[in-house]
């Protein structure tokens, strides 16, 4: 069996927090070419999307497993080093705690894990977001793994006509449940409409019996107890042969959704699709951003990547979430750009309500104000 695990971070933005610096990624780099050359990976590769540095791995020593957590915890702390001597911004933002201790769930870095038997031929698409949050996954995978409007393979082809299993998290219960599609779409859209508290951790084939998708579910937030940093997420997707073709993967992507997590952690914004040159947010700290790399991964070995959302097909999708931002960011400081007030990730809320408390005063109660009325009446 072989893994594929992307673990990424935020160790440091240049400038402010809307891209990596060259020299993060060189130490990077370096840090998983070791790592191929002592056998720990298969192979490897880094990517940025944004202030975020992306470890993507391949090895056999499946998920969560200590060695591999604790490898990019070493190489995340070698960033963070560099980001400190060059000052970059928020240098080590999302190493939430002084050690590593058995794997990374909790630490701060998040992380999709993948592990499965190779086909022949392995496609694979691997999604790197910034400025936005798990749940901005939960949209998209409905649309590739559930939609016919969007994947056509759920109607014409016989693996895909079983349907998908989607395993969802609720992050403030840590609890998990599955649904089964199609017969049970209506339960699962009222459940994952709700991208801050659930989020589709992984899909599964049902004819197929495999993972084809999964994401990370980490959300920093609630990780730390007060505002740490955008947990900006990643996924995997295996595709075709009775899995969604890539253009039914990236089909979803056409369309810029809004999602949460611009400035401050408390914006809602279009998910731009980009390629990996222009994945720097720098309008409003936005908008946010995904970038899909394609790999084909053979005998363990990622050939690729190629860039998937560099193509002009994605023009359309590019310009439209210019066109969203422009509409949202007129709201200012209010809804539905703002997020309410219990997601806000920065907020000066619990201070004004203490300060402003006495200057409240208490309406009449409402049934009060009928009485009287009719009594007049
Ligand atoms: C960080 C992010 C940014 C920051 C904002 C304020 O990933 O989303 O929008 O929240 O730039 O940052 P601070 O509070 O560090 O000045
Ligand atoms: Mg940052
Ligand atoms: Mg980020």
């Amino acid at each position: 069996m072989l893994t594929l695990s992307i673990i990424k971070a935020d160790t440091g933005g240049f400038v402010g927090h809307s891209a990596v610096h060259p020299e993060l990624m060189a130490v990077a780099r370096a840090a998983v070419e070791r790592a191929v050359r002592e056998g720990l990976l298969v192979d490897g590769t880094t990517a940025a999307c944004g202030d975020d540095v992306s470890l993507v791995m391949t090895h056999r020593r499946g998920p969560d497993c200590t060695d591999i957590h604790s490898f990019a915890w070493d190489t995340f702390l070698a960033t963070t080093a560099k980001a400190r001597e060059l000052g970059l911004y928020g240098a080590g933002q999302d190493l939430l705690s002084d050690s590593f201790s058995g794997n990374l769930r909790g630490l701060g870095p998040g992380y999709a894990e993948l592990e499965f038997e190779e086909r022949p031929s392995e496609p694979v698409l691997c999604f790197l977001a910034d400025k936005t949050e798990p749940g901005a996954w939960n949209l998209p995978l409905y649309k590739m793994f559930a939609d016919p409007f969007n994947t056509a393979g759920l109607v014409i082809d016989s693996k895909m006509h079983a349907g998908f299993e989607f395993e969802v998290y609720d992050l403030y219960e840590h609890a998990r449940i599955v649904f089964s599609c199609p017969e049970e779409l209506y339960e699962l859209l009222m459940f994952i409409g709700a991208p801050a508290r659930y989020v589709v951790h992984t899909v599964r084939s049902r004819a197929l019996g495999e993972t084809a998708a999964a994401t990370s579910t980490q959300r920093l937030s609630l990780i730390a107890g007060k505002y740490v940093g955008k947990d900006d997420p990643v996924m995997i997707v295996r595709c075709q042969s009775g899995l969604p073709a890539v253009g039914e993967v990236l089909e979803p992507f056409a369309t810029p959704w809004t999602v949460a997590g611009c400035m401050r952690g408390s914006h809602h914004a279009p998910l731009m699709p980009v390629s990996v040159p222009d994945a720097t947010p720098s309008r409003f700290d936005g908008p946010p951003r995904v970038v899909g790399l394609g790999f084909q991964v053979t005998q363990g070995r990622l050939v690729g990547p190629r860039d998937m959302f560099a193509d002009p097909s994605f023009d359309r999708a590019r310009q439209r979430a210019n066109e969203v931002m422009d509409y949202l960011r007129a709201h200012g400081p209010f809804e539905p750009h703002r997020l309410p007030l219990d997601e806000l990730e920065y907020t000066t809320m619990s201070t004004l309500a203490k300060r402003l408390s006495a200057r409240w005063q208490t309406l009449p109660e409402p049934a009060q104000d009928l009485a009287t009325a009719s009594a007049k009446a």
